[in-house]
């Protein structure tokens, strides 16, 4: 994508005036405006809203997903496919991050060099900032991606895997992201869809009453589920008995557990990292206060309608992917 002109950080600003800020003592100050700064993040929203609840999942589970630790490279494949590039051409380019929660991407491109500037409404921006340390190309704020403390257009990348999905409007959200981008920059994201799994699984039964416990009581029953489940899901996870090459066994299970199972990506993992993944997962899918569903039809046509160029968008992941540029200005 080739190295941007400036790696500064962008300097914060008013997300209600859209004015500068400075940092006065613990505070981000500007035209009666103030923000506080509270171990060493600047805090541009007093609550978490509906996140609540991602918050207390990646205090949990801070470092359960980040390549680092599983010495895997499940989140640097994703994040690299929904790029369309290796994540060291970010070197140099200043990069936003929407819903970085607990920075499974956040560091890979950190890594890279790129100017990273994280963004979270929950306080998973702490176990981000913790997970990536303090370092001159990063930047952790607690902001809603809605309103964002920063000046339009600023960013020559603006990323958001995993999270525009679980805000109220996916579309308003998308839009507020691409605001960021400048003229010539890129926008990438990723999205949930409709799959026939989704339609047929019991777990949508459970989903509605657990997304409005309170996120301890809401995490106490999903690790319940996983203790009941994951046993069941572990016995016969190599069973050979097949009906049309079908797994039955398998199969069966996934359709009635309401537990999340991915030990097809990292089959050779242990036991242990298993049941963790699924803890996190199982929370993470039967707690989200808003599961939005896109189609990759809706997220092309709403990316064109914002004026973007070089759209791509595929099905992959965890439903849609998609990509595209901001259209650079006329040379004068
Ligand atoms: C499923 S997690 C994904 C985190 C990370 N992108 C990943 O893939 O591991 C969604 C994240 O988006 C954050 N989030 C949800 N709504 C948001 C908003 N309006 N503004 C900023 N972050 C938001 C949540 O707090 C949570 O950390």
């Amino acid at each position: 994508m080739g190295q941007a002109a400036n790696t500064v950080c962008v300097p914060f600003v008013d997300p209600a005036s859209g004015r500068p800020l400075r940092r006065v003592d613990d505070r981000l100050e500007g035209d009666g405006a103030s923000y506080p700064v509270a171990d060493g993040i600047p805090r541009f929203v007093s609550v978490e809203s509906y996140a609540a609840g991602f918050g207390l999942e990646w205090t949990i589970h801070s470092q359960t997903q980040l390549d680092s630790r599983t010495g895997r490279t499940v989140s640097r494949t994703r994040l690299e496919r929904c790029l369309g590039m290796p994540v060291s051409e970010t070197q140099g380019l200043r990069v936003l991050e929407v819903g970085c929660g607990a920075g499974r991407f956040t560091e890979l491109l950190v890594e890279a060099g790129a100017i990273v500037h994280a963004v979270d409404l929950s306080r998973a921006i702490e176990v981000n900032r913790a997970n990536v340390g303090a370092v001159d190309n990063y930047v952790a704020a607690q902001a809603d991606l809605r309103r964002l403390p920063f000046p339009y257009e600023s960013f020559d990348l603006v990323i958001g895997l995993g999270v525009f999905q679980h805000t109220p409007s996916p579309e308003e959200s998308i839009e507020a992201a691409w605001r960021m981008v400048r003229p010539g920059g890129m926008l990438v994201l990723d999205h949930y869809t409709w799959t026939l799994s989704r339609l047929t699984k019991l777990d949508s039964l459970l989903r509605p009453i657990v997304k409005r416990l309170p996120p301890l009581t809401a995490k106490r029953f999903t690790d319940g589920v996983v203790a009941v489940f994951f046993p069941l899901h572990w016995h016969v996870r190599n069973n050979r008995w097949r009906i049309g090459g079908v797994p039955v066994l398998q199969m069966l299970l996934s359709r009635v557990s309401p537990m999340s199972w991915n030990y097809a990506v990292s089959p050779h993992m242990h036991r242990a990292y298993h049941c963790e993944s699924s803890r996190l997962d199982t929370f993470d899918h039967l707690a989200d206060r808003y599961k939005r569903l896109r189609t990759p039809r809706q997220i092309r046509s709403l990316l064109v309608r914002l004026g973007a160029s070089d759209v791509t968008v595929q099905r992959d992941g965890n439903g849609v992917e998609a990509r595209c540029r901001k259209p650079a200005l006329p040379a004068s």
